[in-house]
């Protein structure tokens, strides 16, 4: 069978962005958002899958067993800008949601996202990742994934992940932009990956109180347990393995989930370069990263 190209990045309003992204923006941008859905917004590879389905069980695990085992993630939360031919668009798949309150994701900055999740003040759940497990983890995605640019070798794709030449744009402007959203709307609740790493339960009550969510301690460990690692690998309503565009021969979805894996990756000029070019990017204080924990 023959292999369609690799797409390639254009300049859209700014960002770097692909026209699976972007073919459908007058829907995007014109989608009704109603008071009650809820936005789960990351840059790519910051716990995306992680976080929708901590929220989906946390809203709909105690229901319908069947929904647990045939729908998948992709369907329970459906993709806000995606659009490909012969596929849903995710804004149809929203629009169809049956759910209340509907989980809706998005890699979108925060510019770019449809203004009436703002006018309706819908509450909003931000997943940030620190930039260098995230470049290696959006390394191997683009590796694996054939509905992404060509990643090239590390080095190559390291340089352009500086330069913002990802798609969605500047990991740096995307964490600060929503970091800086938070300090004037209150229904943000921008939460990092490794906090989830170090200690998901906590990270749990924290989404609950957020949410207004108060599960049963039973119901509480059950969400937990579901969305181990191991069991989010082994569930195949979360691991992606029936996406046809992934190659988890060449690397799974489900990849390795750990904090500090870029240091198996980031050569010592390498860091050194990342590291004085992230000073003059990241100059706020207040949004502290860990590489490590
Ligand atoms: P790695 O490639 O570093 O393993 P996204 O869903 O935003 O695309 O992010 C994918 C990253 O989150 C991958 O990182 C994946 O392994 C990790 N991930 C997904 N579910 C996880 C979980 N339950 N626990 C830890 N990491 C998880």
């Amino acid at each position: 069978m023959e292999v369609p190209p690799r797409p390639e990045l254009f300049d859209f309003h700014g960002v770097c962005m692909l026209k699976q992204f972007t073919n459908n923006w007058e829907n995007v941008q014109n989608f009704k958002a109603r008071p009650d859905d809820i936005l789960i917004a990351t840059y790519p590879k910051a716990g995306t899958t992680w976080v929708s389905y901590i929220l989906d069980l946390l809203y709909f695990g105690h229901m319908d067993p069947d929904r647990q085992t045939s729908v998948h993630l992709h369907e329970r939360v459906p993709f806000l800008e995606f659009c490909k031919p012969s596929f849903p668009t995710g804004t149809d798949l929203a629009d169809k949601l049956p759910t209340i309150p509907r989980l809706i994701k998005t890699h979108l900055p925060v510019q770019f996202v449809p203004i009436s999740f703002w006018e309706q003040r819908c509450r909003i759940v931000y997943v940030a990742r620190n930039a260098k497990d995230d470049a290696v983890s959006f390394f191997h995605f683009g590796r694996m994934n054939s509905a992404l640019p060509e990643p090239g070798d590390w080095s190559t794709f390291l340089q352009g992940f500086m330069e913002g030449k990802r798609v969605f744009g500047s990991w740096y402007d995307h964490v600060n932009g929503w970091w800086e959203k938070k300090q004037t709307y209150s229904n943000l609740h921008y939460m990092f990956y490794e906090d989830l790493i170090e200690d998901c339960g906590r990270e749990i009550d924290g989404l609950c109180s957020f949410l207004g969510l108060s599960p049963s301690p039973e119901e509480k460990e059950r969400v937990r347990t579901s969305v181990t690692f191991d069991s989010m690998k082994q569930n195949k309503v979360t691991n992606y393995t029936t996406i046809k565009t992934l190659n988890h021969t060449v690397s799974p979805f489900m990849r390795k989930g750990k904090v500090g894996d870029w240091k198996n990756h980031f050569t010592v000029a390498q860091n050194e370069q990342f590291d004085e070019d992230y000073k003059q990017k990241m100059k706020n204080p207040d949004l502290k990263f860990r590489f490590e924990i």
